[in-house]
């Protein structure tokens, strides 16, 4: 297995290009599920979770190219031959749950395997299964597999107990094609919403009130074949824009604005990182010692909860104490221990982190234990004196394009070797 050897690197500087949203393309792929003609996906990154999604869908019988020099993906679902997928195929990613939406649209019937827990949380789908039920999805749970069934789906107002961005999505993605309206309320209002909007209204869906709490789906008969482009990957710029900060360099983030950013701009010009939108990009440079700050992770408008473990590194180098509360997923510190080894003070008290500034992090042989957890050892470890080793790096690399490599562009010492 491979692992990252990251050694103490000096300020970053220079450009780097932001891949496209990994989170914005998986739901989009699935949404591919819905129309019998062809449909063109660009800006998609080659990562590990992608080429899932890609697996999962030529299971179901779904034509899929990836030309991943040209980062497109083009998929034609024409028929469908299959309603399931097997563990093997489908569990190891929790983003498989969303092709329940399409294939209940499509065909009233999905059987998929109950997503599991993972590190930072049990992460149930109850809120997903309540939305279809109130559609008319009838559901039973039997040896780790979810068969949902239905006649006709309907229409119907869904009220969420929490703004899920993957039930708001599945649901979405059934209400196109039912019969009457649905009006999701307390949805999920992150840009990957909007953008998912987005394609399904050029296949012909017909969506008002996405990116707000309230979002009306009049069903249609049928969708079209769409082109569309995803979103830049606004964690992926949230972490280089923290590479930036921990090394006390200047980068500029190419092919992404300061929109879709605000919360992550907002806390880090609290910690005297300066972001300037520039014509090249937006310029991210830090010239004096990191200031304690106070994060709460929240839904979207909110600080993003995939930025936390990355702004936890910046924090473990500020001066003087900093609180982080962690409300979106119930067990998301682990990466703490490890930042511990590195010569981290961190405490943690139920959903909060309190995090005293240090002089200095030391390079240790630590574990990315999920993916963005991963990210924030690199971002550490750039920072830390010494040698750092990050091993299970496939979390990492499930979520970040080549990241050694776009780190080093900029002047890391970073490197891949074989563990032992
Ligand atoms: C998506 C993102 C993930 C991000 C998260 C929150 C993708 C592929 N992944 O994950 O990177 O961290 O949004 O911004 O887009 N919950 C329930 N019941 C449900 C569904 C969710 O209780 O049926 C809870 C979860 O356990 C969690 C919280 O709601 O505590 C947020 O989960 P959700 O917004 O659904 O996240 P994902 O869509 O899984």
């Amino acid at each position: 297995m491979e692992k990252f050897i990251v050694q103490h690197s000096g300020p970053l500087r220079g450009s780097v290009r932001i891949s496209g949203a990994k989170n914005a393309a998986l739901p989009i792929l699935a949404a591919c599920l819905l129309t019998q003609e062809p449909c063109l996906i660009q800006n998609v990154p080659p990562l590990t979770d992608i080429f899932a999604m890609t697996a999962l869908l030529r299971g179901f019988g779904a034509e899929v190219s990836f030309d991943t020099a040209a980062q497109t993906i083009s998929v034609r679902a024409q028929q469908l031959s299959v309603s399931s997928a097997s563990y093997e195929a489908a569990g190891k990613m929790r983003a498989s749950f969303l092709a329940a939406g399409p294939l209940l649209a499509r065909l009233q019937k999905a059987s998929l395997p109950l997503p599991g827990g993972c590190p930072i949380g049990s992460r149930p789908i109850d809120l997903h299964l309540k939305g279809f039920s109130l559609m008319g999805v009838s559901n039973r749970q039997e040896h780790g597999i979810v068969e949902l069934w239905c006649k006709n789906l309907r229409g119907k107002p869904v009220y969420l107990d929490f703004p899920s961005v993957g039930a708001t999505e599945n649901l979405m993605m059934a209400a196109v094609l039912a019969k009457g309206v649905t009006i999701i309320e307390n949805a999920a209002a992150e840009p990957e919403i909007v953008d998912l909007a987005d394609f399904l209204r050029k296949m012909g869906a017909d969506i008002t009130g996405d990116g707000t709490d309230t979002i009306t789906i009049r069903g249609v008969k049928e969708l079209t074949g769409a082109v569309h482009q995803v979103i830049p990957d606004r964690i992926e710029a949230g972490t280089f824009m923290a590479a930036a900060a921990i090394t006390g360099g200047e980068v500029c983030l190419e092919g992404i604005g300061e929109e879709l950013l605000k919360p992550v701009i907002a806390k880090l010009a609290e910690c005297s990182v300066k972001t300037e939108a520039t014509s090249a990009g937006l310029v991210v440079c830090r010239k004096s010692r990191l200031r304690p700050v106070n994060v709460k992770t929240m839904p979207y408008p909110g600080f993003p909860t995939d930025m936390q473990a990355p702004f936890m590194s910046l924090l473990t180098l500020a001066k003087g104490t900093s609180m982080i509360t962690e409300t979106v997923f119930e067990n998301r510190f682990i990466h703490a221990g490890e930042l511990q080894r590195m010569g981290a003070d961190i405490k943690i008290d139920s959903r909060s982190a309190i995090i005293e500034g240090v002089e200095e992090l030391t390079g240790a042989s630590v574990r990315a234990t999920d993916l963005r957890a991963g990210a924030a050892l690199i971002l550490s470890a750039l920072a830390a004196k010494g040698e750092t080793e990050i091993s299970d790096i496939y979390h990492i690399e499930r979520g970040y394009y080549q990241i050694d490599e776009k780190l080093r562009q900029l002047g890391a010492d970073i490197r891949r070797s074989e563990s032992s």
